[in-house]
This record gives structure tokens, sequence and C-alpha cells, in this order.
């Protein structure tokens, strides 16, 4: 049975009596075989779905704990920068807690679904003009000045939540996997698998870390150039990000383990999004797809070792970006309402 973060890993985060048990029933996502596309890198690949997440993405972990905190601190209000998946989660666990929650979104760059979602948990949305990274800036001075709790991954409980999808993860494969991809936009995410992993190794659970393959848009890769990018530009826009806060923890997960950056074109990402639905029955956002893009480069360049076991992390729902999806696929054929038009469709 869900039981939510703080109620399953309660005894690896920082609650007290006063934290709230707030939950959605976020975590516990299932870790797919990937078995069509694993057969074809000659791989043992799954995907840790974490589009199944209560607001669709990754975010709820690290989300529940920071406004179950943010609670008992007593905040006036939470508030954050987003691309979008950020947002949704803030929106729907500040509804769950009854605060006031503001978002900052970059004008014109959030994908459908993520809008909708803020707006219908009832933040209040401001939308930027201006990139993610100045959205960030401007989301921590107002929250330093009116006393609001930030929410974005600068909140240190949000990574100590995210912990524990690598908990899940090496929970029920009974150790780490070879190696662990995963996209990588302000670098949180990666920066928590491995203090997840190192954790765990801690605690005598592992005998070895995950190979971290951290993966960006080509148009969005401070961590591959080794340089801030000023005008972040991919159709990802969930990792379209020039500045990314934690970086440094990023640079360590990927060192310590021997791992490597890696980005990835706009149509690399789009065409792994299409061959990991139509191949194998999963549809994740594109910044989830940059992973799939990269094994796939990487097999086509024989620097795929055979029999791993690899898990890709798909970090959001597809539905939450189905304007970028459709745009890459021909539109359904419209037919009369006649069997031969039928017959005549499909040649029966
Ligand atoms: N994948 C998705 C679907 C995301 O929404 C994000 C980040 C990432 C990957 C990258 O994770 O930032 O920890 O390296 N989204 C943030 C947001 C920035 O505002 O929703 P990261």
């Amino acid at each position: 049975m869900k039981k939510g973060i703080l109620r399953a890993y309660g005894k690896y985060l920082p609650l007290t009596a006063d934290t709230p048990a707030l939950s959605l029933c976020e975590g516990d996502t299932p870790l797919v075989p990937v078995c069509n596309l694993g057969r074809e890198l000659s791989v043992n690949l799954f995907a840790k779905y974490e589009g199944l997440n209560p607001t669709g993405s990754f975010k709820d972990r690290g989300m529940v704990l920071a406004v179950a905190k943010a609670l008992e601190e007593g905040a006036r209000a939470v508030i954050c920068a987003s691309t979008g998946n950020t947002s949704a989660s803030a929106a729907a666990y500040a509804a769950a807690a009854g605060m006031p929650c503001f978002v900052l979104l970059p004008a014109g760059a959030v994908a459908l679904g993520k809008l909708a979602q803020a707006m219908i948990y009832g933040a209040r949305v401001l939308a930027v003009r201006g990139n993610f990274d100045r959205a960030l800036e401007m989301a921590r001075e107002g929250a330093a000045r009116a006393g609001y709790a930030i929410v974005n991954s600068v909140n240190p409980y949000r990574l100590l939540g995210q912990r524990s999808a690598a908990w899940e993860i090496c929970d029920e494969l009974g150790r780490a996997p070879d190696w662990l991809v995963l996209p990588v936009g302000n670098a949180g995410n990666i920066s928590a698998y491995c203090a997840g992993f190192e954790f765990y190794s801690e605690l005598g659970l592992l005998k070895s870390l995950p190979r971290f393959i951290g993966v960006q848009a080509d148009g969005a890769a401070p961590l591959v150039r080794g340089a801030e990018v000023d005008d972040p530009q991919t159709v990802a826009t969930a990792i379209r990000i020039g500045r990314p806060v934690s970086a440094r923890t990023a640079r360590r997960a990927v060192e310590m383990t021997d791992g490597r950056f890696m980005s990835v074109s706009d149509d690399e990402i789009m065409d792994a999004q299409r061959e990991l639905a139509s191949s194998d029955g999963l549809f994740a956002e594109p910044a989830s797809c940059a992973p799939l893009a990269a094994l796939l480069r990487l097999k086509r360049e024989g620097e795929l070792p055979k029999g791993l076991t690899v898990v890709m992390v798909l970090t959001g729902n597809g539905l939450k970006d189905p304007d970028s999806a459709r745009s890459r696929v021909r539109p359904p054929e419209e037919i009369d309402g006649t069997f031969e038009a039928l017959s005549e469709a499909l040649g029966l």
C-alpha cells in the first residue's frame, strides 16, 4: 500500500513530533522493465516511472517534506520559480497543507499541462518576462523579503526527500544499478540521487554506487560545456536552465562515480520520446527522454557495454506536454461514419 514518503521513509528524514503528516501518497513508483528497447540496446533496462507521482513528476518526493516543514516552521506561504513541474507540485502540496502558494514561471516557456495544474490547485501564478534562471533569482529575493518558504531545490528539504527515489530503486533491485541515467536541469535531482545512494552505502546496504550519466539538451548544457549558458533553448522546457544551482554537487556525483555529462539534440530527444512510447508503451515528457536519447547514441557509437543493469529516470509524465508530442506525429485521418469508409481506410 502506498503510504507517502514521510511515512515510508520517515526514519531517514528530519521529522519531529510537530511535522505534519502531509501526504498525497507520493513515491513508491514502479521500476518498469523496458524489455523491447533493452533488447535493442543489449542491456537490462529499467525505467523509474516518476510520472506516476500524484502531480506527475518526481518533484512530489521532496515537495511533501518541504511543504510539511514550511508548515511546521510557521511560514506564511510558499513560493517558487519553475519550468513547470516544481510549480505544479508546490501548488498541490500547498493546497493540501492549506497554505498560499506563489509561482513564478518563465513566460511562454512552460508546457500547458503544468500551467493548468498550478492554476487549478489554486496557486497565484506570475509569468515572468525572462527565463527560469531570472525567475529563480526573483523568487529567492521575494522569499527572503516576505518570509515565505522557498520550495525550489535551494530548500534543503527538497533534496532530502528526493533521495527516496534512490532508496526505492535499491530496495527493489536489492542493489544499485550499474548505471543511473537521468536528465539534468537545475541539477538537484542528480545530487539527491547521489546522496541517497551514498546514504544507503553508509548504512551498509550497498556495495557500490551506480555510475551517473547526467543528460542535458544541446542548447541548455552548462554542465557539459563547463560554463553557464545565458540564453538556454530546448524543446525540453523542463530542463531549459543555464545556471544550475546544484552544479557543484552534480559534478561531484559524476566525478565520484566515474560517470559523465552528455548533451543530446532536440531531435534526438523527440525521436527517443516516440521510440519509448511506441516500442515499450511508456509516455514521458521530452526532458525525461533525454536519457534514452543518450543511451541510443552511446549504443550507436559502441560505448554502451553489454549486459549492464541500467535505470533511466522518467522524471515527468508525457501528458503534461501533449503539444510537443503531437507536433512530431501524423494527425489522425478523418473519415466518414460509414463501414465503407472504415474498409477503405484500413484496407479491410
Ligand atoms: N525532468 C523534469 C521533468 C523536470 O521537471 C526537471 C526539473 C528535471 C528533469 C531536472 O531536474 O532540475 O533537479 O536537475 N524541473 C524544475 C522545475 C526545474 O521547475 O520543474 P533538476
